[in-house]
């Protein structure tokens, strides 16, 4: 298991770094379904493999509201209401939100004020809102709509690991 934690991956094609960091996730997590145990190992991974980030990590929607979950980085915010914040926006919309510069975000919650650019998906097991995979960047503009493409595919397969 310690092989995927030191692979080096190429981001300067983005798909081909993905497709590598996907095929990567799919072996860490094969044969166990627990959410804790895979939302943790997801973070991890993703914490490893992409440069420039200072937070990557899960909220869970639990009785109406998303709580934090598995996570890398700073001690973040425990509870957001849907709605709020990017994180919030994401659950609410049901879409990937994407912000460039989270200071212009009406809204933004600042966990780290380290934080410059944020990226947030939707985790969705059919209808049903499991919660949202958040990374966070101290870069403006740190993702792209490639990047959005490949983080969306790792939290699909995060999603199917569940069974
Ligand atoms: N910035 C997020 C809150 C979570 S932290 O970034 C870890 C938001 O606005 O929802």
């Amino acid at each position: 298991m310690n092989a995927h934690l030191s692979q080096h991956y190429d981001f300067s094609q983005p798909e081909a770094g993905y497709a590598d960091l996907a095929r990567d996730l799919r072996a860490l997590l094969a044969g166990e379904r627990d959410l804790v145990a895979n939302a943790a190992n997801t973070a991890a991974l993703i914490w490893e493999a992409l440069p420039d980030l200072n937070w990557s990590g899960f909220y869970l929607y639990k009785s109406g509201e998303l709580v934090l979950g598995p996570f890398q980085g700073k001690p973040a915010c425990v509870r957001i209401a849907l709605g709020k914040g990017v994180c919030g926006t994401a659950a609410e919309r049901r879409e990937t939100v994407l912000v460039e510069d989270v200071h212009a975000f009406p809204g933004h919650i600042a966990c780290d004020s380290a934080s410059n650019s944020e990226i947030v998906v939707p985790l969705l097991r059919g209808a049903e809102l499991l919660g949202v995979l958040d990374l966070d960047s101290p870069k403006h503009a740190r993702f792209t709509s490639l990047d959005a493409r490949g983080i969306e595919s790792l939290a699909g397969i995060f999603v199917e690991s569940l069974g």
